[in-house]
């Protein structure tokens, strides 16, 4: 199956020999997916959840089967606890703003990681700067997982919600929810899982996880850019206030009032991404029919055979050793900057994402700057791993 993966996605077509090692920044796009996302506006086009004539009615089924395929992919026990956003960070800053305006005050703790994306940070500092609340940081062990001691230590009476990153984006590592879910067990701490990194490499059952919000992007998932989805559990449906208002996501209007919506429609306000969640429809269809289990071991060998080519030089500073990872190498070469690596890889139709990776605490927290990071994806095969290291080390001998 992986062998001719390539053939699937067009860019291929013009550029053969790129070796694209940039999966966590976005995923390219299979021809399935664009050709959706393409049959969607040229021939199926029209606003969803308005129109009685056939081609909106049409387009409104689909539409909604869509999020009963997220719900089935995510192992939901329901499409109503599925929420269509432009992005994950949007959701992220939907869960931020609704829970923190009924819950959080001075003296409470939101416990986060050094991990964490700038998405599942900055709009816990905006939040707490107007609800004085604390956002409190989990620190890492050697291997850059997040240090499930301190996990232990700094849960108290305080803690009054739990944001952590399911994969990082940097060190690799995958968070282990079942040491989580044990310590938190009886405390009634809800907790939201940010899963960019994740869900494009690793089967996800928000059930198992029993998380009270999941958040990715469509992007990350060889989808389109400009959706996101939040899961959110029924208890949220009904607690928080809307996000945003205007149409749709209401019951009645009268001119000096407005009835909301219920459920997941309550936080769908305006015209949706409609080709968007088309298109991640057919990009979930996709990874379906390659299948998650695969393409986490496909990655994962790609990644170790990767680590252990790059590790073998005493100069290549690996960041993230953790065995429960998936596949993202992050890096630095001693005397060279990530970026001239990276325009040097460029040179060679390589490609790799260099600076802090969205994650200024953790590069602080590291003592560094900035690093390069390989990431993979389907795509990726050996003679990319190869040449990818047989450049990095060409790239030492040039710079060094
Ligand atoms: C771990 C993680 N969280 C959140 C995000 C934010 O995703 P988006 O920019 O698609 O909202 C990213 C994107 O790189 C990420 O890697």
């Amino acid at each position: 199956m992986f062998e001719n993966i390539k053939n699937l996605f067009p860019v291929f077509e013009k550029n053969p020999n790129l070796v694209f090692l940039d999966t966590a920044a976005s995923a390219l796009k299979p021809k399935e997916m664009i050709d959706a996302t393409n049959n969607c506006y040229s021939y199926e086009y029209a606003n969803v959840h308005r129109g009685l004539y056939s081609l909106s009615s049409n387009l409104t089924k689909k539409f909604e089967n869509t999020r009963i395929q997220v719900s089935d992919f995510i192992s939901s026990h329901s499409e109503e606890n599925i929420i269509f956003t432009k992005s994950a960070t949007e959701g992220i800053n939907l869960v931020v703003d609704k829970f923190s305006e009924k819950y959080l005050s001075e003296g409470d703790e939101v416990l986060i990681s050094y991990l964490e994306h700038h998405a599942n940070i900055v709009p816990w500092h905006i939040a707490a700067k107007k609800y004085k609340f604390k956002v409190v940081p989990i620190i890492l062990n050697e291997v850059g997982e997040i240090d499930y001691n301190d996990f232990n230590d700094k849960i108290n009476s305080r803690t009054k919600f739990i944001s952590l990153a399911h994969m990082s984006n940097v060190t690799g590592s995958i968070t282990d929810f079942e040491i989580i879910k044990k310590r938190i067990k009886g405390l009634n701490i809800p907790m939201m899982i940010d899963g960019c990194q994740f869900i494009a490499h690793s089967k996800l059952n928000v059930l198992e996880l029993d998380c009270d919000f999941y958040v990715f992007s469509g992007h990350k998932i060889y989808g389109p850019s400009g959706v996101g989805v939040l899961y959110m559990k029924d208890k949220w449906l009904e607690i928080f206030n809307p996000y945003q208002g205007g149409g749709s996501m209401i019951d009645t209007v009268e001119i000096e009032n407005t009835k909301f919506a219920k459920g997941f429609q309550k936080f769908e306000a305006g015209t949706p991404p409609i080709a968007q969640v088309i298109g991640l429809g057919a990009s979930i269809n996709f990874v379906n029919k390659i299948g998650l289990k695969d393409i986490f071991n496909y990655e994962k060998e790609l990644h170790d055979y990767t680590l252990e080519k790059l590790s073998f030089d005493d100069d290549v500073l690996i960041y993230g050793k953790s065995l429960n990872k998936g596949a993202i190498i992050s890096f630095n070469i001693n005397g060279i900057h990530a970026n001239d690596l990276a325009m040097f890889l460029d040179q060679k139709n390589i490609a790799v994402r260099t600076g802090h990776h969205c994650c200024q605490p953790l590069m602080k927290y590291l003592k560094i700057t900035s690093t390069a990071r390989a990431s993979f994806g389907i795509y990726n095969n050996k003679d990319d791993a190869d040449l990818f290291v047989s450049s990095v080390f060409e790239a030492k001998k040039f710079f060094i």
